[in-house]
């Protein structure tokens, strides 16, 4: 079992939506043994996956809301799975504490804009309290998520996020396209969606999520 959790207090970033896909993926397209963690008590990816079609087997997914129901019952959960996807919630410090005493890997996706890339050091603040107390556990890793293809601002964001210590700081990029934007009010992901920007989206996906178990 492994648990990876998307984190960042930062709203708006794709925890939900790259937890989700990354879900979907990894049942239905690599046939794991997966569970989603909803740790936000708005419910947006416990609601998605519940309106669902899967090709395979369901997803199933289990909301812990607050500190201390994250904390307690995140390993129980976890060892029944391959893998347990958490879902973190915005602004919430303990919360998304609590998910870094528990995961293995935290996955921090971040806009490349000042204030984002801000935020992705307060993320990191709280990871590292976490692997100084855990004996450096979880593993840390960043990738850049709904960028615009084409401006400066994501090569100033690749650079100084790859200046960011003890995270690792993934190649693979997500851009920002309207297909993604369009999957949770379809409750579908990109496989599931036509034409070409939803296969490009969902080669992005692909191999950000496959540089993602390359480090577990
Ligand atoms: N690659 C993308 N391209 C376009 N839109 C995207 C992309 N990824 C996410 N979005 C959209 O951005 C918004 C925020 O995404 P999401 O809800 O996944 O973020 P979040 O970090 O979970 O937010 P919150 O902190 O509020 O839980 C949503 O409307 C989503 O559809
Ligand atoms: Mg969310």
């Amino acid at each position: 079992m492994a648990v990876i959790a998307f984190v960042n207090q930062k709203g708006g970033v794709a925890k939900s939506t790259s937890a989700v896909h990354f879900a979907y993926w990894l049942s239905q397209k690599r046939q794991k043994h997966v569970v989603v963690v909803d740790g936000d008590a708005q419910r947006s990816s416990s609601q998605w996956l519940a309106g669902m079609e899967m090709e395979e087997t369901e997803i199933p997914c289990q909301v812990l809301s607050g500190p201390d129901a994250l904390l307690e019952e995140l390993p129980n959960l976890a060892e029944q799975y391959e893998y347990a996807i958490v879902d973190a919630p915005a602004g919430l410090a303990e919360e998304t504490r609590a998910i870094l005493f528990r995961c293995d890997l935290a996955v921090i996706p971040v806009q490349p804009s000042g204030v984002d890339l801000r935020s992705a050091s307060d993320a990191m603040r709280l990871v590292k309290q976490a692997q100084s107390v855990r004996g450096g556990l979880p593993k840390a890793a960043a990738f850049l998520s709904r960028a615009v293809k084409g401006t400066r601002l994501k090569d100033e964001a690749l650079s100084l996020l790859g200046k960011i210590e003890r995270a690792t700081l993934l190649q693979s990029v997500v851009h920002q396209r309207q297909v993604v934007a369009d999957t949770s009010g379809q409750s579908a992901t990109v496989w599931e969606m036509s034409g070409q920007p939803a296969r490009d989206a969902a080669k992005e996906f692909e191999t950000l999520f496959t540089e993602i178990l390359s480090l577990l």
